[in-house]
C-alpha cells in the first residue's frame, strides 16, 4: 500500500521557459552526454540490480528522448526485455518513429495531470531529469504526489547553481533567473527534492551531488559552457520580452549577449554548477 501524504493543490500553470526547436533539440543532446559524463551511469547503480527481467522503465519530460534511447541501447544485451516508455507534455522534440523492433515507444503525458488509469502501477522505473524549466515551486510535490503508480523514481534535475566572475555573463545569468523567480520556478526546489520526496511517501532516498566539471576537464568546462551559454540566452530572453519592467530593450539585450559570448570565447568566463541526482521508493498502489 502507498504512504503517500495529501496531494497539494494544482498552481496556475506558468509557460515552459525554453524552446522546443531543433537547436534546443541539439543542445539537450549534448547536455546528456555532461550529465552522463559526470554522474559515470545512465541509471543509478543501486537501481538496476533491483529491476525485474521485464523492467517497466518510463521517463517524463523525456524532450529528445536522448537517456532512454541510450538506456535502451546500453541495457540491451544483459537486459533484452526490458521496455521503455518515454513521455513528454510535448511531442515537439520526440524522436521520430523507427519503424523496427525498436524498444522505445513516446508519448504524451502532463506530469502534473491525474495519472491516468491505464498507467497506474504500470512501471517499475520512472527517471525525471532537467524539468526545472518546466515546474514551479509546488508543482514538484504535486509531481512526487501524482507518482502513486510508481515503484522507484530517480530525478536528476538542472543546475542550481551557476558561477562566472564576468559583467555580461553575471547579468546574463541574473536575467534567466529572474525571469525563472517570476515564473515561481526556482533553483531551491533541486536541492529541496530528497524532502520532496520523503513528503510524497518515497522512502530509501538517496542523494548525490557532484560538480559539472567532475570528468573531462577543461574539455567538459567547455562543453558545459556552450550548453548553458544557450540555457541562459534563452531563459534570459523569455525574462526580457516577458517583463518590461526589467528595462533592457531588444537591442541592449542583442549586446549583452555578444559580450557574453565574446567573454566566454576569450575564456574569461565559464560555467560550472552543482549536478544531483535523487533516487527514492514507492510502493505500488494496492
Ligand atoms: C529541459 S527538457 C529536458 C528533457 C530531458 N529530460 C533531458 O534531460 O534531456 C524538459 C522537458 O520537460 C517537458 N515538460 C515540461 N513540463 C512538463 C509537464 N508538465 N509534463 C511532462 N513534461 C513536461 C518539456 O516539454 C521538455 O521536453
Amino acid at each position: 500500500m502507498t504512504t503517500h501524504t495529501r496531494t497539494p493543490a494544482p498552481t496556475a500553470r506558468t509557460p515552459y521557459t525554453l524552446a522546443r526547436n531543433t537547436a534546443e533539440s541539439t543542445r539537450l543532446n549534448l547536455q546528456h552526454t555532461i550529465y552522463v559524463q559526470n554522474a559515470g551511469y545512465l541509471l543509478h547503480p543501486s537501481l538496476a540490480p533491483t529491476l525485474p527481467p521485464q523492467a517497466r522503465i518510463a521517463e517524463i519530460g523525456t524532450g529528445t528522448g536522448i537517456w532512454l534511447r541510450a538506456l535502451a541501447l546500453q541495457s540491451a544485451p544483459q537486459n533484452p526485455a526490458w521496455t521503455y516508455t518515454g513521455f513528454d507534455i510535448s511531442a515537439a522534440q520526440s524522436p521520430p518513429p523507427v519503424p523496427n523492433n525498436n524498444p522505445c515507444h513516446f508519448a504524451l503525458l502532463d506530469i502534473l495531470a491525474p495519472v491516468p488509469a491505464h498507467l497506474i502501477a504500470r512501471f517499475d522505473l520512472i527517471h525525471l531529469r532537467l524539468l526545472i524549466c518546466g515546474l514551479t515551486g509546488p508543482d514538484w510535490a504535486l509531481a512526487a504526489s501524482n507518482h502513486e503508480f510508481d515503484h522507484r523514481a530517480r530525478l536528476l534535475p538542472s543546475p542550481p547553481t551557476l558561477s562566472t566572475p564576468t559583467e555580461a555573463t553575471t547579468q546574463l545569468i541574473a536575467l534567466a533567473i529572474t525571469g525563472q523567480t517570476r515564473e515561481h520556478k526556482f533553483l531551491a526546489n533541486v536541492p529541496a527534492l530528497p524532502h520532496t520526496l520523503r513528503a510524497a511517501g518515497f522512502t530509501a532516498v538517496t542523494h548525490e551531488t557532484f560538480p559539472s566539471d567532475r570528468h573531462g576537464g577543461a574539455a567538459m568546462r567547455a562543453k558545459c559552457t556552450d550548453v548553458m551559454v544557450g540555457a541562459t540566452s534563452m531563459l534570459a530572453e523569455y525574462a526580457v520580452g516577458k517583463y518590461p519592467d526589467l528595462g533592457v530593450t531588444g537591442e541592449e539585450f542583442a549586446a549583452l549577449v555578444a559580450r557574453a559570448r565574446g567573454e566566454v570565447e576569450g575564456g574569461k568566463a565559464f560555467y560550472r554548477w552543482d549536478m544531483h541526482v535523487v533516487t527514492g521508493r514507492k510502493a505500488l498502489l494496492s
